[in-house]
């Protein structure tokens, strides 16, 4: 059988058996998108997609759990999603919060840590709480990690960063010889979170919507038709399938071509 039609095929504990145990990728990212034409094709609401999607979510934690992934970048809401109409982005917030209500037992339990990433000014004041709760109960796991992309656009994330650094050096805390790359990193929203070795983005879509500009520089990408809300741990574990057979080079050259 073609080896494409096998991984296609394969149920999710054969793949499991498939990859390789020594090369899972540390960060995977998920751009989580396909959630309204879920809706559309069964005739329900927008939200009832979004709401669908929930349980996307639960499978691909524990795929990333069963397989070895650290850490799980989630894309939910973007700095341009607040141009959608009013009342999605009200179902939005509201789902969000009841989300965080409902699952932060489950992220504790589960030894789950939960961080944020972007502009949290802009949010509820009970999302932020609710959010502050869930990243203080969680914050001594380290097993694996759940960071949310909330309100985040990969250009404010860099334009933020180099505010903040320009107002260290007008305070003389900081001397504008010390900017370097390693340094500019630790001001963006995923400092202390290494970058994506794998992107994924659900929904047929070919493109990154101002998602983690840059910290993607050299991250491995791959886009799929499936439908956020259909998103299964067989199609985590597909991606990471097809990730094993990529060459990671860095702008060097593979071991047998040195
Ligand atoms: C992604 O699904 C979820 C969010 C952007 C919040 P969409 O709502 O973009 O679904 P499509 O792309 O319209 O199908
Ligand atoms: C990207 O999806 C944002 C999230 C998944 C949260 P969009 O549906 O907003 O992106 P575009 O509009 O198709 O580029
Ligand atoms: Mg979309």
């Amino acid at each position: 059988m073609d080896e494409r039609v096998k991984v296609t095929e394969a149920s999710e504990e054969e793949l499991l058996l498939l990859l390789d145990p020594t090369r899972i990728p540390t960060h995977v990212a998920i751009i989580m998108d396909g959630n309204g034409r879920w809706a559309r094709e069964r005739g329900l609401p927008r939200i009832a997609g979004h709401r669908a999607g929930k349980e996307a979510i639960r499978q691909t934690l524990e795929g990333c759990r069963d397989c070895g992934v650290k850490i799980l970048t989630l894309f939910a809401f973007s700095t341009e999603n607040w141009r959608r109409p009013p009342d999605e982005v009200e179902a939005l917030m509201e789902l969000l919060r009841e989300a965080l209500r409902e699952e932060v037992d489950t992220l504790v339990r589960n030894k789950i840590g939960f961080k944020v990433s972007g502009d949290l000014d802009a949010m509820p004041l009970e999302i932020r709480e609710e959010l502050r709760r869930a990243m203080d109960l969680t914050k001594e796991n380290k097993e694996l990690i759940l960071n949310l992309a909330l309100n985040y656009g990969g250009r404010r994330d860099i334009v933020l960063a180099a505010k903040r650094i320009a107002r260290e050096v007008q305070a003389n805390r900081l001397s504008w010889e010390a900017i370097d790359e390693d340094l500019f990193r630790n001001y963006l929203y995923t400092a202390g979170l290494p970058d994506p070795d794998l992107l994924i983005r659900t929904g047929g879509e070919i493109r990154l919507s101002n998602f983690l500009l840059w910290q993607i520089a050299y991250t491995e990408l791959y886009f799929c038709d499936v439908y956020w809300p259909d998103f299964r741990k067989h199609h985590l574990f597909q991606a990471i399938y097809e990730y094993q057979k990529r060459q990671r080079r860095f702008g060097g050259l593979d071991a047998q071509e040195r």
